[in-house]
């Protein structure tokens, strides 16, 4: 290993882990059927749909201050599906095509609105919550109960309360607990009909894009201090399971990631493959290892020495009841002398087939991660909980002949499918999303739902692949195409 590589700290496990430069072979289908019981739903987010931020005592977030010049097209959430108001449109969708469940998130600042609650709530006077967004998720929650859907609601979609970002945000310790006490509040007050959560949405992500690379909110750029993002938020989860399982034992809990294969660009340099096997540690074993395995991968470890405390990993390890599994597309990554970190993204191979972001559309890379679920962590029960594809970005209307959209989520049903046959332990496939909202950095130009929202009306319309993703909940038999 060249002074170089070794700065890196990469290790030989992470070389291992990472994968070749292409798709991977999967087995031929026995069966097109999924199981009975398999859940079918959707999934969304707070910030991506709610608007009305303003309404009935919501805080702000960090994405509420996070500047529109960022956002591709100058817009801002503050109307998105407009579900704040009209959440039973949203739950006539979601039943009405036969869904069972629904994935959304809890705007902590609408539930604490300054990030900072008392835990055990206290009997009378302030404890920081606000009653009315815990009535807003109260009705909510009724609403799709009534009509039969499960409400699995994830407590942290990167909104971070602004307040708490004042006060250090993930950088500080204290953010951990404030989440813990925030899981605890959502339990008290919902838990009684509200029985499935799903503690952090893709960490990995909030971590580099949102502090590291400043393209999502909060916008920091500090790569040296990302090993307090990636500690913080583990610790955080590792609290509010334990929060939750004290207060309620019926509770179904996972933690949702968005694991990507992470390969080696095409090159004549092995220092690629290196590139590809650090990430790989930071991006997927920095959020697998803690929370299912009580350890960190070297990579990680080495930067955080100065926040890793003993016994944290204890804390980071918690039983779940399921992994949450978020999957688009592998990573391709690459030696770079000019980073401070000497790891860069890359382009995928040529020729290959790309999405609306430029990554590579590869089902396989989904089996391959449900492999590494399944043979390196235990076998644990996942639920896929987004996959789904955007139109090519365009400010104009969505396409409602969306057919590369069914493909694409047979595609990757295919793999799942193909995963579960080879013994993964899968339970579920949520398809991002509902209704075309606001996609962070890309504003409305992204488009990933199953029915279209038109934004001068507030009319809804639902797409083919409402249609197409309706029979196949219905019957559970994917069509071959
Ligand atoms: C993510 C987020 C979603 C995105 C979706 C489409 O995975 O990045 O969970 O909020 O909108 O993935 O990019």
């Amino acid at each position: 290993m060249t002074r170089r590589a070794a700065a890196l700290g990469l290790t030989a496990a992470g070389l291992a882990a990472c994968s070749g430069d292409g798709a991977v072979e999967m087995p031929a289908l026995a069966s097109r059927q999924f199981p009975a019981d398999f859940v079918w739903g959707a999934a969304s987010a707070a910030f991506q749909t709610e608007g009305s931020l303003d309404a009935d005592g919501r805080g702000p977030s960090v994405w509420d201050v996070f500047p529109r010049a960022k956002i591709h097209d100058g817009s801002d959430a503050s109307v998105a599906t407009d579900s704040y108001r009209r959440f039973s449109e949203d739950v006539a969708l979601l039943a009405d095509a036969g869904l069972n469940a629904y994935r959304f998130s809890i705007s902590w600042s609408r539930i604490v609105p300054d990030g900072v609650s008392a835990m055990p709530l206290i009997p009378a006077g302030w404890d920081g919550v606000n009653r009315a967004g815990i009535d807003y998720y109260s009705r909510f929650i009724d609403a799709l109960l009534e009509r039969g859907v499960t409400p699995y609601a994830t407590l942290f979609h990167w909104d971070l309360p602004q307040a708490l970002q004042e006060r250090g945000g993930w950088y500080a310790r204290d953010t951990a607990e404030r989440f813990r006490d925030y899981a605890g509040v959502v339990s008290s007050f919902l838990g009684d009909r509200l029985k499935h959560f799903i503690t952090l949405n893709e960490a990995a992500v909030h971590a580099v894009l949102g502090h590291v690379l400043g393209v999502h909110a909060p916008g920091l750029t500090d790569a040296s201090k990302i090993g307090a993002v990636i500690h913080h938020q583990n610790l955080a989860q590792g609290w509010a399971i334990q929060e939750l399982r004290a207060q309620r034992s019926d509770l179904t809990i996972g933690a949702t990631m968005a694991l990507m294969p992470s390969r080696a660009a095409r090159g004549v340099t092995p220092l690629n493959a290196v590139a590809a096997g650090g990430f790989d540690e930071l991006w997927n074993g920095a959020f697998l290892d803690p929370l299912l395995k009580g350890s960190y991968p070297k990579t990680a470890r080495d930067m955080m020495t100065d926040v890793l405390r003993e016994g944290d990993l204890a804390i980071t390890r918690q039983p779940v009841d399921f992994l949450g599994v978020n999957y688009y597309a592998p990573a391709y990554m690459r030696f770079d002398a000019n980073s401070p970190s000497y790891v860069s993204p890359a382009n995928p191979p040529e020729d290959v087939e790309l999405d609306a972001f430029g990554r590579h559309v590869d089902p396989s890379g989904l089996f391959e991660m449900l492999e590494r679920v399944r043979t390196q962590y235990g076998n644990p029960r996942v639920l896929i909980t987004e996959n789904g594809c955007s139109d090519p970005f365009s400010d104009g209307p969505a396409t409602l002949e969306d057919e590369f959209r069914i493909a694409y989520v047979r595609r990757h049903l295919e793999a799942v499918k193909a995963a579960m046959e080879a013994g993964a332990n899968v339970g579920g496939y949520f398809h991002w999303t509902l209704i075309d909202n606001w996609e962070w950095a890309e504003g409305y130009r992204s488009k990933f739902g199953l029915v279209v929202q038109d934004r001068a009306s507030g009319v809804r319309t639902p797409k083919a692949s409402y249609a197409w993703f309706s029979a196949l909940a219905r019957s559970g038999a994917l069509d071959a195409g």
